[in-house]
């Protein structure tokens, strides 16, 4: 199984960069979604699909390795951000923080209005960065995830620029 060796460091070496994911990064991806008990799991053909995909929007952080990535959907003026996972060893140090930001600065340079997501309730983690990043809790999904059965929490931030006031 080939994302068993995936490039996938236990450190943080030098800056981080944020770049589009590539086929290459496919060991990568399915390693830090096995990895992350909590992320959305996809197969390996469903991460393929999503690099090739109009609309998809995949993005990793790495230094010298990949130590996470970000899928969010982008058609038109509702952007959804699907899936986010940071290495074990590089979670806390604002990796999730600037994938989500570049998510964000991509949804409104493409004119998106808002941005939303969802995510079981007690994932405190992913809860606290969306929070800190200006989502609102816009809604509730009872039992919408399986094993274990959880409500889904639906967030919203809006990015749309304001339209100036006229005189
Ligand atoms: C959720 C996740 C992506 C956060 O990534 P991260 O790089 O560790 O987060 P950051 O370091 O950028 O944290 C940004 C803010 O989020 C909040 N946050 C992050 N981890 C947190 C935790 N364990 N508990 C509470 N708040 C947390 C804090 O407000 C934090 O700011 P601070 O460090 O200044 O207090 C990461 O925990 C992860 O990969 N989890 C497993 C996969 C997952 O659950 N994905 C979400 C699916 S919806």
């Amino acid at each position: 199984m080939v994302f068993l060796r995936a490039p996938v460091s236990p450190w943080c070496n030098g800056p981080m960069q944020v770049r589009p994911a590539t086929p290459a990064d496919l060991p990568a991806l399915l390693a830090l979604d096995r990895g992350a008990p909590t992320a959305a799991h996809w197969s390996e053909s469903d991460y393929q699909r999503l690099l090739s995909e109009a609309g998809r929007v995949t993005l990793v952080i790495e230094d010298r390795y990949v130590q996470g990535f970000v899928v969010a959907r982008g058609l038109g003026p509702e952007w959804e951000i699907e899936n986010i996972a940071i290495a074990n060893s590089g979670q806390r140090r604002g990796l999730g923080r600037r994938l989500v930001e570049e998510v964000l600065d991509r949804a409104q340079t493409h004119g998106a209005q808002a941005v939303f997501l969802e995510v079981r309730e007690s994932n405190r983690a992913a809860r606290g960065l969306y929070s800190s990043l200006g989502f609102v809790e816009s809604g509730r999904r009872q039992s919408y995830y399986r094993n274990p059965e959880e409500d889904a929490v639906m967030y919203k931030k809006i990015v749309a620029a304001a339209a100036p006031e006229s005189y």
